[in-house]
């Protein structure tokens, strides 16, 4: 009699691995897009070649994302942080949406992709917010995968930015303090009318958040990996997907 293990063993599988099921994609995927800088340096490139080549992962991420049945993709492409970084790199950053799209816009438009942005866009550079705002109009009647990306976002600033909202509410009278809900500070966030987050990946080996998504990531499900995000491609978004259906999400509650 054959057991369990063996029988894997025989079919050329360890015992971990399981197939991804169609049913229990998660609907909302976000990325911490991380270690850009540590691919280039371990190969002796200059950090931007790092940054171009995280670009190729976007395109893998994306369209893999798409084939899986994932319906939002938020992707973590520059946080408020972020501007402390030498000027040439910022720069070179904020020049990638338009590098990116210039590539990739049309397929995009035909995979029936929808471009979105969040973040304080008012520090941007004009250049930037051109390219993402053409991007954004062209395929804002678009009904597939939401691509969202998180640019010049910062949590804490998110959610004060809605305490402010709410406050001169309150102080014009138009609402009381106990009108203030759960689903008011929700509403009131950059991912206003997005479902919060199912899974959130990190690349790059940090177990950190690096202040994304404080409020909606309450209950998502994390996994980390050590790979460089350049490193990133479908198969590595499959393994988190299986790993995700191997979770039991509680709520607080009793499985
Ligand atoms: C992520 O890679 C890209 C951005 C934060 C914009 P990094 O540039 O942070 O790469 P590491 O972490 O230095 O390797
Ligand atoms: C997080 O990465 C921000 C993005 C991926 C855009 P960082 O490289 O900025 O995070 P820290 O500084 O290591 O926390
Ligand atoms: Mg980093």
């Amino acid at each position: 009699m054959m057991n369990l293990f063996q029988f894997w063993r025989k079919k050329g599988k360890s015992p971990q691995t399981t197939e991804l099921s169609t049913d229990n994609i998660p609907k909302h995927v976000a990325i911490i897009m991380d270690g850009n800088g540590r691919w280039a340096r371990r190969l002796g490139l200059p950090r931007i070649v790092g940054h171009r080549n995280g670009m190729k992962a976007v395109k893998r991420a994306t369209i893999a994302a798409d084939e899986f049945g994932i319906k939002v993709l938020t992707l973590y492409a520059f946080s408020t942080e972020n501007w402390k970084r030498p000027k040439d790199e910022v720069e070179f950053l904020m020049s990638l949406p338009q590098e990116f799209l210039a590539l990739e816009l049309e397929e995009l438009i035909q995979k029936n992709v929808q471009v979105r942005m969040m973040g304080h866009t008012e520090d941007l550079p004009q250049h930037t917010i051109k390219a993402m705002e053409e991007a954004i109009s062209r395929t804002k009647d678009n009904t597939g995968l939401i691509l969202n990306f998180a640019l010049n976002y910062g949590s804490r600033r998110e959610i004060t930015e809605c305490l402010r909202d709410i406050t001169r509410k309150v102080a014009a009278g138009e609402i009381s303090p106990e009108d203030i809900t759960e689903d008011m500070v929700q509403s009131g966030l950059l991912t206003a009318g997005l479902s919060d987050p199912d899974l959130l990946i990190r690349t790059g080996g940090e177990l950190r958040l690096s202040n994304f998504m404080l409020w909606q990531t309450a209950y998502s499900e994390f996994w980390f990996t050590e790979l460089y995000w350049p490193e990133f491609g479908r198969e590595h978004l499959r393994e988190a997907l299986i790993e995700y259906q191997r979770r039991t999400r509680r709520y607080g509650g009793l499985s």
